[in-house]
């Protein structure tokens, strides 16, 4: 038998370096579900895709095979045979993974490649319907939030770090549009599972969280 660690939240709510602490101290497989979402974003723009064409992803999105392999333990997308992982992270491919997820052809495809790996390994998996759609039998359910403000300042931090010049307004209205279209989208909108336990991580540091949820896996078992 495996478990499973189910994380669902916002846009910029941390959930991905939480996961991967987690992953780490819990020795289980960190699976990063927006990035699944992103290379298909990825294929779609290499395809000159609009985003607005609906039914034209839908069917194109057949041509995509999107694979997922483990190097030293970090995830790596493997898009029609190249591996795309340092692709995924920018604004761009973040921006466009939101409107392909809107797609039930897409969510198909990618929904089953993650319930097969969850189901010969332990996984704690983060992305917007884990907990509502992908595991719904998961041991642990989050829902790990922040304030729009809080979001917004991490990832300008983020940016800044890497020496990119941003404007944090700017940032705050796109994680707040970003929101929007999950939470509204008719497939699988973003939202908490009833059974999932709402963490709002505005002014708790990474290392609290991960011990909040550590905590909460380890009473349950
Ligand atoms: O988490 P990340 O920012 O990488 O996700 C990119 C986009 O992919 C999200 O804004 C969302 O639209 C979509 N996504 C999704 N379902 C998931 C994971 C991501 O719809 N399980």
């Amino acid at each position: 038998m495996s478990y499973s660690i189910a994380i669902d939240g916002p846009a910029g709510a941390g959930k991905s370096t939480i996961a991967k602490k987690i992953a780490k101290k819990l020795n289980f497989i960190y699976v990063d579900t927006g990035a699944m979402y992103r290379a298909m974003a990825l294929f779609m723009i290499q395809k000159q895709v609009d985003r607005e064409a609906e039914e034209l992803i839908g069917t194109i999105c057949k041509e995509a095979d999107i694979t997922i392999v483990y190097e030293n333990g970090e995830q790596q997308v493997i898009l029609n045979g190249s591996n795309v992982t340092k692709l995924l992270r920018t604004e761009e491919a973040g921006k466009m993974a939101s409107f392909v997820a809107k797609n039930k052809n897409v969510r198909k495809k990618l929904v089953d490649l993650q319930q097969k790996m969850a189901k010969t390994t332990d996984v704690i998996m983060d992305g917007r319907d884990i907990g509502t759609c992908v595991l719904p039998e998961a041991d642990v359910k989050i829902y790990l939030t922040a304030s729009s403000k809080e979001r917004a300042l991490r990832r300008y931090k983020e940016l800044v770090e890497k020496g990119v010049t941003c404007d944090l307004d700017e940032i705050e209205k796109d994680i707040i549009a970003r929101d929007e279209q999950d939470m509204n989208r008719e497939v699988s909108p973003l939202k908490k599972a009833e059974d999932a336990i709402l963490v709002d991580s505005s002014n708790m540091t990474i290392d609290e969280v991960v011990e909040r949820i550590i905590d909460i896996f380890r009473k349950k078992m």
